[in-house]
């Protein structure tokens, strides 16, 4: 490797290991909170559950699925066209810029009954008709090869905190989502700590 490739492929590791899995975690203490029910589920389902043993963790993970869902910190995912071609209908020529958007992919209603609903139920033993309909780790060569680690830190993070705490969005100030290279809020999400 070349100094310059490690230096790329370091700036990825760290961006995408840190940056992408503590918006999620934000985006789902949000959530939580607007839905307490979800919120009193997933603390039922923690306190039952064995320490550190993630296999307990189903609704956590419909949870984690259905935060990424509607809040895929990566909400845009660009590819280069080698040559031209057509994919749905639609001509791509040669050497052009394709976006996929999984913020709007994953809202889209012709794949999920009442799309701008927070409804982690949705994934108990379902998977979208398309395949693609639901990419937050992208798709093909490209996926995400540290899916495995942060669904597993997702999980355990939101675990632990759920078991002594409860966070409340604290302040008027509405939350507003700030699409930049990765899907955060404009001003922050603040939060204080209630005791579960
Ligand atoms: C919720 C957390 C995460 C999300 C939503 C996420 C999402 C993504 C997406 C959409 C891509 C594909 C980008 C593209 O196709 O252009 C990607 C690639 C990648 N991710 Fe993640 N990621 C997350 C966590 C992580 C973690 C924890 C690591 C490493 C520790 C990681 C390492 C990488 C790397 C190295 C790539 C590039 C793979 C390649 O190009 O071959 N990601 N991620």
């Amino acid at each position: 490797m070349s100094r310059t490739q490690l230096r790329d492929e370091v700036i990825t590791l760290l961006f995408g290991g840190y940056e992408a899995t503590a918006h999620a975690l934000s985006w789902t203490w949000y959530l939580l909170d607007a839905h307490r029910d979800v919120a009193d589920r997933l603390q039922q389902e923690v306190a039952a559950a064995t320490p550190g043993d993630v296999s307990d963790l189903t609704y956590t993970r419909q949870v984690i699925d259905e935060v990424l869902r509607l809040y895929p910190p990566f909400w845009e995912v660009l590819r280069s066209s080698y040559e031209a071609d057509d994919i749905g209908g639609y001509t791509i020529p040669g050497g052009a810029s394709v976006l996929l958007v999984p913020w709007l992919t994953h809202r889209l209603p012709g794949f999920w009954a009442d799309p701008l609903s927070f409804k982690p139920d949705r994934w108990s033993g379902w998977q979208p008709e398309h395949r693609q309909a639901y990419f937050p780790f992208g798709a093909g060569q490209r996926l995400c090869m540290g899916r495995p680690l942060a669904l597993l830190e997702m999980q355990l993070v939101i675990a632990t905190l759920s078991r002594r705490f409860r966070p409340r969005l604290v302040g008027d100030r509405p939350v507003r989502v700030h699409a930049q290279s990765t899907l955060r809020s404009r001003r922050g999400i603040r939060m204080a700590l209630d005791s579960a």
